[in-house]
């Protein structure tokens, strides 16, 4: 066996995802592996049926994850609550006390996979944000409005107009973070935000405009919401990711479908990029010139944010080409990973410390234009 050369292999902080879809039963058990073997922590999205609405709820979803995972590989869900119009104020910030509760995420009624249970109306949550401001407790964002008499493709510069410019207005100090940005609208909407506003960014956003969804016929595993954009707006969302702004960071929104699900004449949005996620971040970052910035956005600015400390371990990932498989048998279903059937440049490698890499520093190695970036910074 050859060893890779010291460019050839890259030694990263742990990273976490901001953002995951991890559904529950047999499919959880199946799929949860694939984000702890590379992700420290996941802020575990709550729209399973029933959705996560109460701190008991949170605690037993949060045993059943950790139940699925080997526990050596240290994995830490944070769970999050899913906000209806009765949402109670005081049931939340006690989970948020209890460390149960790390965020609150707004699904408008209906915008998304198990969103009926979502506000209806902005207003009426504002005494839950009010409280989630005080406590400095993060609000997570679908941000799509509903509205059927507006396009499917324009949904998100909408909501931004309609609703998150009053939810800024009215909660300054609140968290919060615009969850699966799609648009050009939505960057340049969070880089005028203040300190408060961040947003993270999906693998899938970053590599496909909305053709993909159209390629020579329907594609059903390039379905996801909110729905890939414009050319355009890809662009803009990978000048966002590899630009270095702490506002942007890493949540995978992997949404694990069957293929029964996902190929039909009603087929579920969602796009199971798990399997291959940090590849593919790290692909994507490499074609920008911008691999030195990946640490910061899959490993430290989402930390920061939520005021939490970076991961102290790390990972490897070496440039070795890794053959994504067509499907994945899972839970005696099957299911298509994002990049099905692609050939990658970056294979993760595992965690440093089950290589006998202790810290990059012992092993010689460093990212490349990461320290002259950094000193540059610190001058
Ligand atoms: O594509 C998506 N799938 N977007 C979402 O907002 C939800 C997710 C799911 O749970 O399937
Ligand atoms: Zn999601």
């Amino acid at each position: 066996m050859t060893l890779p050369s010291q460019h050839d292999r890259l030694v990263l902080r742990r990273p976490d995802d901001w953002h995951v879809h991890l559904r529950d039963g047999d499919v959880l058990s199946a799929v949860a592996s694939y984000t702890a073997r590379q992700f420290r922590r996941a802020i575990v999205m709550p729209n399973l049926v029933p959705p996560i609405l109460t701190v008991a709820a949170a605690e037993a979803y949060r045993e059943r994850i950790k139940q699925a995972v080997d526990p050596a590989l240290r994995f830490d869900p944070l769970m999050v609550c899913y906000l209806t119009d009765e949402a109670d104020p005081g049931e939340i910030a006690r989970g948020f006390a209890r460390k149960v509760f790390a965020a609150c995420k707004l699904y408008p009624a209906h915008a998304t996979t198990n969103a009926e249970h979502g506000v209806t109306d902005i207003y009426k949550v504002f005494p839950v944000l009010e409280r989630m401001q005080r406590i400095g407790m993060p609000l997570l964002v679908h941000g799509e409005v509903t509205d059927p008499t507006i396009d499917i493709f324009d949904r998100e510069a909408v909501f931004i107009e309609r609703v998150f410019s009053k939810i800024n207005v009215a909660f300054p100090g609140l968290k919060t973070v615009f969850e699966h940005i799609t648009t050009a609208d939505a960057v340049s909407f969070v880089i005028g935000g203040g300190p408060n506003l961040a947003a993270t960014i999906t693998p899938h956003h970053l590599r496909m405009n909305r053709n993909a969804m159209f390629e020579g016929g329907v594609r059903p595993h390039h379905y996801c919401l909110p729905v890939p954009k414009r050319e355009s707006h890809r662009l803009a969302l990978r000048r966002a990711a590899t630009s270095g702004s702490p506002k942007f960071f890493l949540g995978t929104d992997s949404a694990p479908h069957s293929v029964m699900q996902k190929e039909s004449a009603c087929g579920c949005a969602g796009i199971f990029n798990a399997p291959f996620a940090i590849e593919s971040y790290a692909m994507t970052f490499e074609e920008e010139g911008a691999l030195h910035r990946l640490e910061g956005f899959a490993s430290e600015y989402g930390p920061a944010f939520y005021g939490l400390a970076p991961n102290s371990d790390q990972i490897v990932l070496e440039r070795r080409p890794v053959d994504v498989p067509a499907k994945l048998m899972e839970a005696s279903e099957e299911f298509v990973p994002f990049h099905a059937s692609e050939t990658l440049p970056w294979r993760f490698a595992g965690l440093a410390e089950q290589r006998g890499l202790r810290t990059r520093r012992e092993a010689g190695l460093a990212l490349p234009g990461r320290e002259a970036e950094t000193n540059g910074q610190a001058g």
